[in-house]
Formats: structure tokens, C-alpha cells, sequence
């Protein structure tokens, strides 16, 4: 396994849920991180266990195409390199389908699942594309980059995107939900083969239900919804989802776990 510490690390949505949990795995690892989402005091809060130059905090609204651009240059600025792992998690979720659900939360949710997380991929990808030679254009270049980096172990290079299981198997009662992570699902495939020539790795992360403020934000009715959960629980947490992210981001350079997906073990469907 690659040692994460010393990585630089951005993480969206890492107020709560799984970003959190990942931000608190990551920084108990030694990776060094800048994380965003729109609640600046709980983003302090969790920077404050750790020791006062390891997480940097920028709150924002990752549905804001300038976002990434100022994200990633305040990872460059604090921490003297180019972020080399960026976590695209900011996420809602919204309760119903395509029928029923509230129309006046689709601008957010598409503004945040997908415009935001197109940002974010395509700044990181384009930037992360330039720490290296390029293959087209220097191939002997390259080769010689990539053998080094096999050799020492580094750097790893990973842009990591939280899909869902809803965004490979349709589920008619959060289908305007799963509709964003169909999106992203295939956008994150989509960037991967682009992406793969250069050494970057581009990790799809599917998860099935995880109990966090995702259902509360969501709209979910709370009943029925915490029935169905402990017909099929326990639910994941936050933790669970955090260890699949550091297992696939801590293979050696020439591995990659293209695609994960994680459900509670008694989740048949989505
Ligand atoms: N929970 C599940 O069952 C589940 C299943 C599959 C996939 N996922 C995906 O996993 C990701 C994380 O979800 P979670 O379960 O950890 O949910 P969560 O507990 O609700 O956390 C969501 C995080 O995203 C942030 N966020 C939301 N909108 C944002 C915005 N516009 N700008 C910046 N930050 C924003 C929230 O912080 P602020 O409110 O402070 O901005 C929070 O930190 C999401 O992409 C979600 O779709 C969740």
C-alpha cells in the first residue's frame, strides 16, 4: 500500500457524512488537505483537532463554476504543490421522482451534482495533465516519468467522484436524484479513459444507502424511509465509505481501482 502522507488533498462536502469522515481518515493519515463546503464553522471545527497547518479551510458553494479554479489555486498557495488528490463529494440528494419531486430544488441540485462536479473534474484534470511530460507530444519523456514513478512509489495522482448506486440502477422514486448521478457516473468513466494515458487515476465511488445529513437535506419522510433502513440495515456510515476511498487511492501507481460500488449488505435494491 502507498503511504497517503504528505499528499495534498481537496475534499468538497467535507462539513458532514462521508466528506468529514474522509477528511478525518485522511489528516489522521498525514495527508495535508484544504476542505470546502458552505458551513465555515464546522469546517473549522473539524480543522481544529488536527495540529493548525495540516487542513485549510475554504468554504464555498461548490455549485459556483469559479469554485474550483479558487480551490485548487488556494491548495497551490498553502501548500506550495499542486493538489495531487481531489475528492468531488458535495452532494444532495431530493426526495421523490420525476413526477412528484419539488421542481423548485432541481436547479440546485443540478447546479451542485453536476455543473459543480463538471468544474471540479475538468479544472483538476486539466492542471494534473501539466505536472507531467506529454505522451502525445514527448513519448520517451513520458515513459521515463512513468517508470520513475513506479520505482519510487509516486506521486499518485487521483481525482475521486462520489456517484451512487441510483446512478447505475434506476430507481423510479428518486429519479430525479439518480438522473444527476447518471450524470456523474458516466462523466467520471468518461474522464478515466481520457484521463488514463497520463497515469491519472479517475475513481468512481458508488455508494448504496449511508445513513448521514444526505436523507434529512434530501426531504426524505423520515418514517418510512428509517423503516426501510432497518428493514435492510444496518446502513452504511460515512467511515465505511471513507475506507473503500483510501483503499483505492493508496495502490501503487500503475493500480487502479477503477469503480467501486458498496451497499449494506442486506440492500438488494438500488
Ligand atoms: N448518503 C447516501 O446514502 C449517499 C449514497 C450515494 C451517494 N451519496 C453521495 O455522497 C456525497 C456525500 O453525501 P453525504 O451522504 O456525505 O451527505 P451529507 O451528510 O448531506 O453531506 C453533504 C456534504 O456536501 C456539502 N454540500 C452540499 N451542497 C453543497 C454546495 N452547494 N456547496 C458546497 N458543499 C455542499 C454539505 O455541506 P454544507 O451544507 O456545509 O455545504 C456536506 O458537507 C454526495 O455527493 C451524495 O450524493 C450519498
Amino acid at each position: 500500500m502507498q503511504t497517503l502522507k504528505d499528499r495534498i488533498a481537496i475534499i468538497t462536502g467535507a462539513s458532514a457524512g462521508i466528506g468529514e469522515a474522509l477528511t478525518r481518515d485522511l489528516a489522521n493519515q498525514g495527508a495535508r488537505l484544504v476542505i470546502n463546503a458552505r458551513r465555515e464553522a464546522k469546517l473549522q471545527e473539524i480543522a481544529s483537532d488536527y495540529p493548525k497547518d495540516q487542513i485549510s479551510v475554504f468554504a464555498g458553494d461548490a455549485g459556483d463554476p469559479a469554485l474550483s479554479v479558487r480551490l485548487l489555486d488556494h491548495a497551490r498557495a498553502t501548500f506550495g504543490k499542486e493538489a495531487d488528490l481531489v475528492v468531488v463529494n458535495a452532494g444532495r440528494g431530493l426526495w421523490g421522482s420525476l413526477t412528484d419531486s419539488d421542481t423548485e430544488e432541481w436547479e440546485d441540485m443540478i447546479r451542485t451534482n453536476i455543473l459543480g462536479a463538471c468544474h471540479l473534474m475538468r479544472e483538476t484534470a486539466n492542471r494534473m495533465v501539466t505536472q507531467m511530460p506529454d505522451p502525445d507530444k514527448d513519448a520517451d519523456a513520458f515513459a521515463a516519468h512513468w517508470q520513475k514513478t513506479i520505482e519510487v512509489g509516486g506521486p499518485c495522482r487521483d481525482i475521486v467522484v462520489l456517484g451512487s448506486t441510483v446512478g447505475r440502477h434506476i430507481s423510479p422514486f428518486s429519479s430525479m436524484y439518480g438522473s444527476t448521478k447518471f450524470a456523474v457516473n458516466s462523466l467520471a468513466e468518461a474522464l478515466r479513459r481520457q484521463m488514463a494515458k497520463y497515469g491519472v487515476r479517475v475513481t468512481l465511488i458508488e455508494p448504496g444507502i449511508v445513513r448521514t445529513e444526505f436523507q434529512e437535506s434530501a426531504g426524505y419522510e423520515m418514517e418510512g424511509f428509517g423503516a426501510f433502513m432497518d428493514s435492510v440495515g444496518p446502513v452504511l456510515r460515512g467511515e465505511d465509505i471513507s475506507r473503500s476511498i483510501l483503499f483505492t487511492i493508496s495502490q501503487p501507481p500503475a493500480v487502479h481501482v477503477n469503480d467501486v460500488m458498496i451497499r449494506p449488505t442486506r440492500q438488494e435494491y438500488p
